[in-house]
């Protein structure tokens, strides 16, 4: 990653920022995105260092790689603008609404900047939090020929969706991000008292994410997070999360909000078990 890159993304960052910095809340939720993008990038070497599949890939996908991974959110910087000139900081509904696509916003940031045309940045960058099937219906992407272009393209959007859960999973454990995101901050005791929602467990139990739209419980929020288990895609990713314990922490989390005994001890085995079968099965 050359120097250039980290100037550009700096430039990419401070018209918003100026934007948006006399509002504390939106300031600090830039500079968190800021912070999170170079997070993204570090977490994403450490997978690449140790992930045997990932070892054997070449000098080019990780000079693309590596610009998707500083790169996947700059289009936070411009949402988080909009929501600033729209007045939508203060309510968590906003947060989950589908008003924004961040992905989008970077890919439209970034398409037409010199060296990073590529469909194996822009794919990464458009699709990194959307579900896979998205990425596969997008007729831009669908239409590569050249098969290792392919292989990498895709192979780059996992690796940065997993960089991307990973960090998000690291300040939730070591900066106590959960409760001091919007969602949180922004919810009202009641809503964070309530209850897990029957469609939240109902695609955790049958292995799929929560999808951020059928989240209403801060109970809710925390399934969903647990559910990224079922959306990463290589070993290493997996062994740092057993390693660093994201999941226990997630659980006990969970065990804080969720006051049905039953219900929590059946998503933590569940997790459990899904663990060590990927552990296991990929050595
Ligand atoms: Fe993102």
């Amino acid at each position: 990653m050359s120097h250039k890159n980290f100037l550009l993304f700096k430039q990419k960052f401070l018209p918003f920022y100026q934007k948006v910095k006399q509002n504390k809340f939106c300031r600090d939720f830039i500079e968190k995105k800021y912070r999170h993008s170079i997070q993204v990038l570090n977490i994403g070497r450490e997978i690449a260092d140790r992930d045997v599949k990932l070892q054997k890939e070449n000098k080019k996908f990780f000079e693309l790689g590596e610009k998707a991974l500083l790169f996947h959110d700059v289009g936070r910087f411009s949402e988080i603008a909009k929501i600033y000139q729209d007045n939508l900081y203060n309510h968590h509904a906003s947060w989950y609404s589908k008003k924004y696509d961040h992905g989008l916003l970077s890919y439209e940031m970034m398409k037409n900047e010199k060296g990073f045309e590529d469909v194996r940045i822009l794919a990464a960058l458009k699709h990194h939090g959307h579900m896979m099937e998205k990425f596969y219906e997008d007729e831009e992407f669908a239409s590569v020929e050249n098969i290792e272009i392919k292989r990498q393209m895709s192979a780059i959007l996992k690796w940065v969706r997993d960089a991307d859960k990973l960090a998000n999973f690291y300040i939730q454990k070591n900066e106590n991000n959960l409760k001091k995101d919007p969602f949180f901050l922004t919810m009202d005791d009641e809503l964070k008292n309530a209850p897990l929602s029957e469609k939240a467990l109902e695609q955790f139990n049958n292995y799929q994410v929560v999808l951020t739209s059928t989240i209403t419980s801060y109970c809710d929020r925390i399934l969903c997070c647990l559910s990224w288990i079922y959306d990463l895609n290589y070993l290493a990713s997996y062994q740092i999360c057993a390693e660093q314990g994201y999941f226990d922490m997630l659980l006990s989390l969970l065990a804080e909000y969720n006051y049905n005994i039953e219900i929590q001890q059946q998503i933590a085995q569940k997790i459990q078990f899904f663990l060590e079968k990927k552990i296991m099965n990929n050595y």
